[in-house]
């Protein structure tokens, strides 16, 4: 037999009604939230039609009863309902409002802290300039031959040069010679000449190593070698192009250069360049002053050398420079104490090191 509904249950549609229609209509999240609260809530409108069972007859209580949880259960799948497709709505306004701006500037992060020691920028600045010039880069190992350091390059066994550049040998191999921890980076013009043919224009950066040890030497050093070797490089070619280089390198429109004359086994004639500072305070200003410097050898390939690499010196010829990558990077960064370079220590590191962005280029800026 139907229940014919009671005056309760009439009026529980009505409740159900409203309730329903305060979820469908709740604008947002909190408002879901207030209609959840004032339906299901402690002192809500279910929990006030529990409260009115206590005053009915056993019979109508248990059909009254059901009732209400019925509508409670209702009520409760509405407003989930309604909250999910509420959140949905909420993350998508978010995604759309809080939209990522990738051309800001990256957050610093650990990698941040990573620097660039000055020798190896100062290497990049250096062989970004001469690349710049048409010099491409040659290597050559740190252990070089008794052959390639000294002898090809016109320093025959017992010449005295051989006692000025404190080498450090290794033991006598098969061939009766020593392999050394090359004294310069000489040897690599040696190898160039051997592989490729002229005409040539070739730097070489690299590692260095002599015995001695003090405020100005260390036992490992850098060098920047130079080579340009074809029918009629001349002596005009070799100052123009230095002259271009420390002008670029120091990053001024005029540069002070002296150009003395030396002695070096492997060229004819040699000389020796000094380049003009001033120190003001304690800032290094060059192109200024009358201070000088000496920052590099240079000269003519010498004929011995042509002819030990198998060129023929009446047909070929050019010029050679070394350059000492430590010391014009204490010039231009203004770092007194060479030793402080090979210390390992991270202060000075964070001190005078670059940021890993900091790529020199000619367009850019060498020394950002
Ligand atoms: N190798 C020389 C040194 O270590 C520097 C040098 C001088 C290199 C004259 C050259 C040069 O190429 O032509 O002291």
């Amino acid at each position: 037999m139907a229940e014919t509904p009671t005056a309760q249950t009439a009026s529980l549609e009505g409740i159900e009604g409203e309730l329903l229609a305060a979820v469908a209509k709740a604008p947002d999240l909190n408002a879901l939230e207030e209609v959840r609260v004032a339906a299901l809530g402690k002192k809500g409108r279910v929990s006030e039609l529990m409260q009115t069972l206590g005053r009915m007859a056993p019979e109508e209580r248990k059909s009254f009863g059901q009732a209400v949880n019925q509508l409670k259960e209702r009520v409760g799948e509405a407003l989930d309902a309604k909250r999910e497709t509420l959140g949905r709505a909420a993350l998508s306004a978010r995604l759309a409002a809080e939209r990522a701006d990738v051309t800001l500037p990256v957050r610093e992060g650990p990698l941040a802290d990573g620097r660039t020691h000055p020798v190896s920028q100062v290497a990049d600045e250096i062989t970004e300039i001469f690349a710049d010039m048409g010099f491409s880069i040659a290597e050559g190992p740190d252990i070089e031959t008794d052959f390639n350091n000294f002898t090809a390059l016109n320093i025959p066994p017992e010449h005295p040069a051989r006692q000025d550049h404190d080498t450090f040998y290794f033991a006598e191999g098969p061939d009766g010679t020593r392999p050394v921890l090359r004294t310069h980076t000489s040897p690599v013009q040696i190898r160039t000449m051997l592989q490729k043919k002229p005409p040539l224009r070739i730097i070489a950066p690299g590692r260095v190593y002599r015995s001695d040890s003090d405020q100005t030497h260390t036992p490992m050093f850098h060098q920047v070698e130079g080579l340009a070797i074809d029918e009629e490089t001349h002596l005009g070619h070799l100052k123009w192009v230095l002259e271009e280089f420390c002008k670029a390198f120091f990053e001024v429109p005029q540069v002070k250069m002296r150009f003395r004359a030396s002695h070096f086994p492997f060229t004819e004639p040699s000389m020796e360049v000094d380049i003009g500072y001033a120190k003001v305070g304690d800032e290094i200003r060059i192109g200024e002053g009358d201070q000088w410097l000496e920052i590099l050898g240079c000269g003519m390939v010498h004929p011995n050398v042509l002819k030990n690499v198998g060129l023929d010196p009446t047909r070929y010829q050019g010029f050679a420079f070394g350059l000492g990558i430590d010391r014009i990077a204490m010039l231009k960064y203004g770092m007194p104490d060479l030793r402080a370079f090979f210390s390992a220590d991270l202060r000075w590191l964070k001190h005078y090191g670059f940021p890993s962005y900091a790529v020199p280029t000619l367009a850019g800026g060498l020394g950002q």
